[in-house]
């Protein structure tokens, strides 16, 4: 842990904080000293987040919240600062969908509505709706849950790259509109995390199977994730990527700009004939 930790004794909110990533990183708040208010739009699974981190010693609130509503974010804003004996000082915007399997064209609209309602209007709302209350603290945090498909383009992810890359946008910008102020911004940008965003998510076929098997073998531990995307925030990162993965993709596409995206094609054709 670091000098001025934000993230140790934190008055947190963590959105799809019912599983996956979520789930670790308010386990992890807990374990640091932090109060937490465990929300996702499932609130079965909220409460047993909430009473796992009170199983540690920690305390927790369990509160519904579907982050595709405006209305309801602003209300789970004001439930926070009712819960919590001061107002909330760490915003995670973490609930999110996976989509993929179809190129653009053939993904349905349904899809693409489905995965810009929570993956990128979940990201505005939680923005538009904490950022003003953040800047009235003295210290205070904002992680946006990204992916490294923010920046990898990888085919046959069409609505994902294009959530994934604005809540990049967004964090950039909030990260520059909040200098100067006591708030820090981190975009969390991993490639594959063992979490159950397949089983939850709209993968289609092949791609699907590529993706469980890839993340069997390669996904970095949610714990792992979330205690780096922590330590992130506290060294004032704006980009947290995990994995080595990650940061190469983003060196790849600075050095051979207008080849990267036939590189991706090729990289992806042969890992789809090889692994399914
Ligand atoms: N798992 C990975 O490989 C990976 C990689 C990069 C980024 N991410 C990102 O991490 C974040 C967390 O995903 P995860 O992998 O832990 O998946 P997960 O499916 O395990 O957890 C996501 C949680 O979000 C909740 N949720 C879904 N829609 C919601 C909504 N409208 N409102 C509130 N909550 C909602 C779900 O109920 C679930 O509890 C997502 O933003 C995802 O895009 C995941």
């Amino acid at each position: 842990m670091f000098k001025n930790s934000l993230t140790k004794n934190a008055r947190a909110v963590i959105t799809g904080a019912g599983s996956g990533i979520g789930k670790a990183l308010a386990l992890e708040l807990a374990r640091r000293g932090s109060l937490v208010v465990c929300t996702d739009i499932n609130l079965d699974a909220a409460e047993q987040t909430a009473s796992e981190v009170r199983r540690l010693g920690g305390e927790a609130w369990a509160v519904a919240c579907d982050v595709s509503k405006l209305e309801q974010v602003q209300a789970l804003a004001d439930k926070a600062d009712e819960l919590l004996p001061e107002p909330v000082n760490l915003v995670i915007n973490n609930a999110g969908v996976g989509v993929g399997g179809k190129a653009i064209g053939e993904t349905s609209i349904e899809d693409w509505e489905w995965t810009v309602n929570i993956n990128l209007w979940g990201v505005v709302y939680g923005c538009h709706v904490f950022a003003p209350r953040l800047r009235l603290q003295d210290q205070a945090g904002i992680i946006n849950v990204a992916s490294t498909a923010s920046f990898s383009a990888a085919p046959l992810m069409g609505p994902y790259n294009a959530t994934k890359a604005a809540a990049l946008a967004i964090s950039e910008t909030l990260a520059a509109e909040l200098s100067g102020t006591g708030v820090s911004v981190t975009a969390l940008c991993p490639t594959l995390v063992k979490t159950n965003i397949s089983a939850n998510g709209r993968i289609q076929g092949e791609s699907n199977d590529l993706f469980n098997r890839l993340m069997d073998r390669i996904g970095m531990s949610a714990d792992k994730v979330a205690r780096m995307a922590l330590d992130g925030l506290d060294k004032k990162q704006l980009y947290v990527m995990p994995q080595v993965d990650a940061r190469m993709i983003w060196r790849i596409k600075r050095l051979l700009p207008n080849s990267y995206a036939a590189i991706t094609g090729l990289i992806n054709r042969r890992m789809t004939s090889k692994f399914v």
